[in-house]
């Protein structure tokens, strides 16, 4: 077995979210916050992961597909939680790293951060920190003089003196397992929740002598516990800020950072300009000197060049858009290939679904599309090709390169030439 092994708890219903799934389902730019996590965690180094669920588990499965699970059968706290992963865990006596599934914003660099002081410290535990103007909300982390973490006390519980302490846990820790699982035997469910914590183990282990350490992140973003609608918002809002900056420090222009959102996993080369209400999802990737916006919907999987322009009510799905390609206007683009230099009329529309399945629309390169045309998909538009305003093109109906089309439902105007005036 590898030397650590992460326990992730998500087993919580977060009765706040009033909801039937699970909390960390709850989706952060298109993705499950456990999923966040779960990056982080493989950005860091961890392979070797145990999942505890239990509320909604079944609705977990896919998530967690790559690891180990268990069920906690009763929801009895954040230690009962870990003292179920114990089974899977017999003999096993290196690290255990523990983090909660509804932390979505920890970076891997921070994990790794407490990982390598609790490798290198000698420690029976080690806890991420951090200091807040506002800790409501967070267990309160009380330490000795030389700097050593004697107990972590919830807020619930919290005395006035303690209550206005500004280091608060995280909820990612790193322990000797020995030592976490003896721990975790003495803690009693002697609070007002009435819950065994995870958190109570800490003051146990310092009480035998066991030594704890904290590591603080100085970035309080990265840190917050979502329980609530108010939290997943806040949360939204913070990851859609660090993605904006992390994208215009590579050189790219966002006109109004309040009005755009960009999801995870979109690359966007240098000197593209993004206007006002544009939402791009993930795993998309777009060029250098384009223009996109205002009021653009990109989703995912789509792939755009260099110096394209996409313009207002545009919505991409599934789609490939060549360099110094126009679509400018009122157009949907769904599971198309758009070659280099084309000009997409306001308007157009690819009907890709037939009822039962999604499918490819082909515009060649050069090819001149009039406003208000349909291609009822699957269609091939040649390279050259023109496609007259309001003209339907039949699925199946292929134009040749070069060829004029017109009407509903599409027939040939004239056919393409060569350069050298060779039939196409
Ligand atoms: C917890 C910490 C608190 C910390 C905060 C950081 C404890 C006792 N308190 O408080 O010190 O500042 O997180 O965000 O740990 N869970 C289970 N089974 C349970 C209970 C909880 O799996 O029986 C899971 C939840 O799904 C969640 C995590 O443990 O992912 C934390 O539980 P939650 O109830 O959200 O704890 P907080 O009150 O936020
Ligand atoms: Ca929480």
């Amino acid at each position: 077995m590898k030397d650590t092994v992460a326990i992730i708890l998500a087993a919580g219903r977060g009765t706040r979210m009033k909801s039937k799934a699970p909390k960390v389902l709850h989706e952060i730019l298109g993705k499950p916050m456990i999923s966040h996590l779960l990056d982080s965690l493989k950005r860091a180094g961890v392979t070797d992961m145990i999942a505890v669920v239990g509320y909604a588990s079944e609705l977990l499965k896919d998530v967690l597909k790559d690891m180990n699970t268990v069920k906690q059968k009763n929801l009895l706290g954040s230690g009962d939680a870990v003292m179920q992963a114990k089974k899977l865990l017999d003999k096993y006596s290196g690290d255990i790293l523990i983090v909660y599934g509804d932390t979505p914003l920890i970076s891997s660099e921070t994990i790794r951060g407490v990982m390598n002081n609790h490798k290198n410290g000698k420690v029976s535990a080690t806890v991420l920190t951090a200091r807040l103007k506002n800790p409501t909300g967070y267990g309160r982390v009380i330490k000795g003089d030389d700097g050593r973490v004697l107990k972590i006390v919830e807020e619930e519980e919290a005395s006035l003196y303690e209550e206005v302490i500004e280091e608060v846990n995280v909820g990612v820790y790193c322990f000797k397992a020995g030592d976490l699982f003896d721990a975790l035997r003495d803690v009693k469910p002697e609070n007002k929740k009435k819950e065994y914590f995870l958190t109570d183990a800490i003051g146990i282990l310092n009480r035998e002598g066991k030594r704890v350490d904290a590591v603080e992140t100085d970035n309080t973003n990265e840190i917050i516990g979502v329980n609530s609608h108010k939290d997943l918002a806040e949360a939204t809002r913070l990851l859609r800020q660090s993605i904006l900056e992390d994208l215009m420090s590579r050189g790219v222009t966002i006109q109004d950072p309040a009005s755009t959102t960009i999801y995870p996993d979109v690359r966007i080369g240098k000197e593209t300009v993004i206007y006002p209400y544009t939402v791009i999802e993930s795993n998309v990737e777009i060029g250098e000197d384009c223009r996109i916006g205002p009021f653009t919907h990109v989703r995912p999987e789509v792939s755009i060049g260099n110096q394209v322009e996409i313009g207002n009510f545009v919505e991409l799905v599934r789609t490939k858009v060549g360099d110094r390609t126009k679509v400018k206007h009122h157009t949907y683009l769904g599971d198309t290939i758009v070659g280099q230099g084309v000009n997409v009329g306001a308007g157009t529309i690819t009907a890709n679904f037939d009822g039962k399945r999604k499918n490819e629309t082909f515009i060649g390169d050069g090819a001149s599309i009039g406003v208000g045309a349909i291609f009822i998909a699957p269609v091939r538009i040649g390279k050259n090709a023109v496609v007259g305003a309001g003209c339907v093109v039949p699925k199946n109906q292929d134009v040749p390169s070069g060829a004029t089309v017109v009407g509903v439902p599409a027939r040939l105007l004239k056919i393409g030439k060569d350069k050298q005036g060779k039939k196409q």
